[in-house]
């Protein structure tokens, strides 16, 4: 008869190496089921006792024990190896490769255009006042940039602005626009009052560019419609949006000035950002920097798009989006916003 101890033996030895083979959480798990389950040889030997003497039944009971405690012990080994390998993978994968990495080899990613990020900076300094934004086209009539706003054909101060016109139905009756105040005309056309709106939009101008002019700019006009709006609500959104924007170290100022469409019309100014307002080359010494124009909606206004300007009153307002960019951000030259070269623009 063989020895009952070798077969013990053989049946680790088989266990051991089963078990040693295993090179997942999930296949040990499978052959745990297989070497220890209820179908597994051993818990056959197990039941099996039950036919045997009562002598031979505890001798033989407490030998298939302890194989099962052996082969328990070699389980939660190979477990224990495995948790461990499973940890250091998901490590491994998690990592971040913190090592230096030349600039030269990653490859440089876009970004707006400064002049793209003022303008959505200016947007939402006005939604956060309270302001719907719109916008209008950049091809115009003369009827929308010059006539609605108080400038009759041969006004003078259509003089005020180089007009680009374009070639198309009657001579001089189209134009690309010259500033963004015919958007005011069609919003006042197309919503009725109360009305907080702010439009940006690219303008054009037969101007000659030189360091603080550009052929083709862009603008913000501000429009305000509603009952009982005062010179005081305007000076008042101005000095808000100018903190609001530049920081709390520039103020504004308005300067009486002319405008058609306005009455009284007022020049918009903040303090020099070059000079905090000491008087530098950029301000030509006076601490001051012109950014537009603004004023109170004049009657003739509201005449041609048909509002009451009994029941109603507002404030209107235009300045540069390159202009603030280049105060902002302290741009010598506004030709550089429109050349696109890359060396400049990958630092802006
Ligand atoms: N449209 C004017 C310009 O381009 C700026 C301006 C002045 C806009 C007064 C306004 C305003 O809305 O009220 O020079």
């Amino acid at each position: 008869m063989s020895d009952p101890g070798d077969a013990d033996a053989s049946l680790v030895a088989t266990a051991t190496a089963r078990l040693t083979a295993t090179s997942s959480l999930d296949t040990l798990v499978e052959v745990e089921a297989e070497l220890l389950g209820k179908r597994s040889t051993l818990a056959a030997a197990q039941k099996a006792l039950g036919g045997l003497e009562p002598e031979q039944r505890r001798e033989a009971g407490l030998r298939l024990q302890t194989v099962r405690k052996q082969i328990e012990a070699i389980v939660a080994e190979r477990r224990a190896a495995l948790e461990q390998t499973a940890r250091a993978d998901r490590l491994a994968a998690d990592r971040f490769d913190l090592t230096e990495v030349l600039a030269s080899e990653v490859p440089w990613r876009g970004h707006l255009h400064l002049v793209q990020r003022t303008r959505d900076e200016l947007e939402d300094v006005f939604v956060g006042m309270g302001f719907a934004v719109a916008e209008g086209p950049e091809v115009e009539t003369d009827w929308y940039n010059f006539e609605a706003l108080n400038m009759p054909p041969a006004h003078p101060a259509r003089g005020m602005w180089d007009t680009l016109y374009l070639n198309l139905g009657e001579p001089e009756t189209v134009v690309l626009r010259t500033h963004t105040s015919p958007v005011q005309i069609r919003l006042m056309q197309t919503q009725a009052p109360p009305i907080y709106a702010v439009m940006p939009g690219r303008c054009y101008r037969r101007d000659t560019p030189d360091a603080r002019h550009i052929p083709t700019f862009n603008q913000i006009e501000g429009l305000v419609i509603d009952r009982g709006i005062s010179f005081a609500d305007l000076a008042g959104t101005i000095e808000t949006f100018t903190t609001a924007y530049f920081g709390p170290d520039t103020h504004s100022r308005l300067r009486p000035s002319y405008f058609p469409f306005t009455e009284p019309s007022a020049e918009y100014e903040i303090t020099c950002t070059i000079c905090g307002g000491d008087g530098c080359r950029t301000c030509s010494h006076t601490g001051w920097i012109e950014l537009g124009g603004c004023g109170m909606v004049d009657p003739a206004v509201f005449a041609a798009v048909g509002l009451d300007d009994e029941q109603w009153s507002g404030f209107a307002f235009g300045f540069g989006i390159d202009r603030c960019a280049q105060m902002r951000h302290e741009i010598p030259d506004m030709r550089v916003l429109l050349e696109n070269d890359v060396r400049l623009l990958r630092q802006i």
